[in-house]
């Protein structure tokens, strides 16, 4: 039998593992309003990432049932445009089930490196919102689909195009269905130099 090396794993250290290893991407969401309070709770948390020079680069938009419908409305103009409208129907219809709705943009800088940094710390922003989420039994799915680089949902949404880039439109509710995942083994994604 293969042995292994002791674990340095607590019972604290493998709950928490648990949790990071256990978030799944959630396509499936049950319709039972996620109460805003743990959404603005999950931001508050989530700032707390590291960010490169403290520049804070991130801003969150909570859409309403309002802005919601209007960004269902340009899904289905954009499918419709690319492919038809039975496909629209069907992607709008799909859409139309995911009950929370939260856009996290990115300060745009004309400094590459800068930007590059900025938008790490946003990504670090969202998988932060994601696990605190997933710990109170809340699911998520970010999404970067073509609607995030679109004019007009920038507008919608009343983002200024000039100032800020989406990072993901993240879309959470409870989870319906917990999709299955695996990923590399260890071996093959870590390196050990002398
Ligand atoms: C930057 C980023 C963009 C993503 N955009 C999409 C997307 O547009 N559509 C989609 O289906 N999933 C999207 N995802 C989710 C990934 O597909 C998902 O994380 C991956 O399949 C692994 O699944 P898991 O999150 O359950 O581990 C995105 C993830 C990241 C980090």
């Amino acid at each position: 039998m293969k042995k292994s090396a002791p674990s340095y794993q607590t019972q604290e250290l493998r709950e928490f593992a648990e949790i990071l290893r256990g978030r799944r991407t959630i396509e499936l969401f049950l319709q039972t309003p996620v109460p805003e309070k743990l959404i603005l709770e999950a931001i508050e948390t989530a700032i707390w990432v590291p960010n490169h020079h403290v520049t804070e680069p991130w801003h969150f938009y909570l859409l309403g049932k309002e802005t919601q419908e209007r960004c269902l409305d340009l899904c289905w103009d954009i499918v419709a445009s690319k492919k038809d409208e039975k496909a629209a129907d069907f992607k709008r219809q799909r859409w139309s089930q995911k009950p929370g709705w939260l856009v996290v943009t990115c300060q745009r800088s004309e400094d590459e490196l800068l930007q590059r940094e900025n938008f790490a710390a946003c990504s670090a922003a969202v998988h932060a919102l994601m696990l605190y989420l997933w710990k109170a039994g809340v699911g998520s799915k970010w999404t970067t689909g073509p609607i995030t680089r679109d004019s007009r949902f920038f507008g919608i949404a009343g983002i200024d195009e000039s100032k800020e880039f989406v990072v993901g439109l993240i879309w959470y509710g409870y989870p319906k269905l917990t999709p299955v995942q695996s990923r590399k083994e260890l071996s093959e994604v870590s390196t050990k130099r002398p």
